[in-house]
């Protein structure tokens, strides 16, 4: 089909993260346990099987459905997700100026995650930063000048077993006692398309991120998230990005009348309202690709499969 010639191709690594390898040793560090513990990986890999069984049937709730579940997801995808979604938010500058920015406190919203992938894809972009004012900083250059970044994690399944586990590794590892509190992680297990604009706090977010998770909810409820949508037009800040992204190809169609359309299309017109006919549109497209390769560097240490990614994203910014 083509996706060959025509894809974009991000960086194995961006040099403004960790290394892939030390993202992945996150993984590796945290759940030490399940992936080399003495049970050994027949128990991970019998319920990453559900998990597939589950995902295939599009049985979204059930695939997340207990902490042995939801662990086998983080330890199989979540590597390969953070690795890409780490280069993705390193080569959309906008992205990277978020999570980067040294002069205010920055807000994301992360809907749909989780499992982890994008909490550490932040922290690998966020740690460098910190480590280049730690090694630099000195004593006329008082700490108390340096801002946070709040990550809002919001999602249906409870994770917060796995995300306390990440956050634990991400605090000891990679940002130590000093610096972990400017990075500030708050979960919510909650349904996104039943919480309000202050639930959400959606006029001081400067990042919203819903990665692979747009098919779940349209497929959940598609008046409700289109509402959701219409909530960012009417309450998000001038200047909020919001990142959208899914695996490429695997984009939902609905019917609207006889016809049937791919979501994205429908997503494009509520948030930008219908373009070449007016104006009206509270957020512009900063950046789109149909078709993105992350391929994995193939001399990644990590006990299991690390896939390759191909991804169709979507950067728009409030207007
Ligand atoms: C396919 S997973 C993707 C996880 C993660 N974003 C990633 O890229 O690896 C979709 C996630 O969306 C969550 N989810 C589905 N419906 C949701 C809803 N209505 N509100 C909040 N989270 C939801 C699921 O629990 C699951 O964690």
């Amino acid at each position: 089909m083509g996706s060959e010639e025509k894809s974009e191709q991000l960086k194995i690594y961006h040099e403004i993260t960790l290394p892939p390898q030390e993202i992945v040793d996150l993984f590796k560090v945290t759940f030490d346990n399940e992936l080399y513990g003495a049970e050994g990986i027949d128990e991970l890999q019998s319920q990453i099987q559900k998990v597939k069984s589950d995902l295939y049937n599009r049985d979204y709730i059930a695939a997340f459905g207990n902490d042995a579940k939801r662990t086998a997801y983080c330890c199989r995808w979540s590597p390969s997700r953070a690795t890409a979604y780490a280069s993705l938010f390193a080569h959309l500058q906008e992205c990277a100026q978020v999570i980067r920015c040294k002069e205010s406190d920055q807000n994301v919203l992360c809907i749909g995650g989780g499992a982890g992938g994008e909490l550490v894809a932040l922290a690998s972009l966020f740690t460098p930063t910190r480590e280049f004012i730690t090694k630099y900083s000195t004593s006329k250059q008082p700490t108390t000048t340096k801002n946070s970044l709040n990550v809002h994690l919001v999602d249906i399944s409870d994770w917060s077993a796995v995300v306390n586990r990440l956050q634990s590794t991400i605090s000891g590892k990679w940002l130590y006692a000093d610096e972990s509190k400017y990075f500030k992680v708050h979960s919510s297990n909650r349904d996104i398309l039943t919480m309000s604009e202050d639930d959400l706090s959606l006029s001081n977010l400067d990042l919203i991120t819903l990665l692979f998770t747009t098919n779940e909810l349209f497929s959940e409820n598609k008046q409700q998230s289109i509402r959701l949508l219409q909530k960012f037009n009417q309450f998000c800040k001038k200047g909020c990005l919001l990142l959208i992204a899914e695996s490429a190809g695997s984009y939902s169609h609905i019917t609207v009348g006889t016809k049937k359309f791919p979501i994205q299309f429908l997503i494009d017109t509520v948030l930008m309202g219908k373009r070449g006919q007016d104006e009206s549109g509270a957020w512009q497209l900063v950046n789109q690709s149909d078709s993105t390769w992350y391929r994995c560097d193939p001399r990644l240490d990590y006990p299991m499969k690390v896939e390759n990614t191909r991804i169709f994203y979507r950067l728009y910014r409030k207007i």
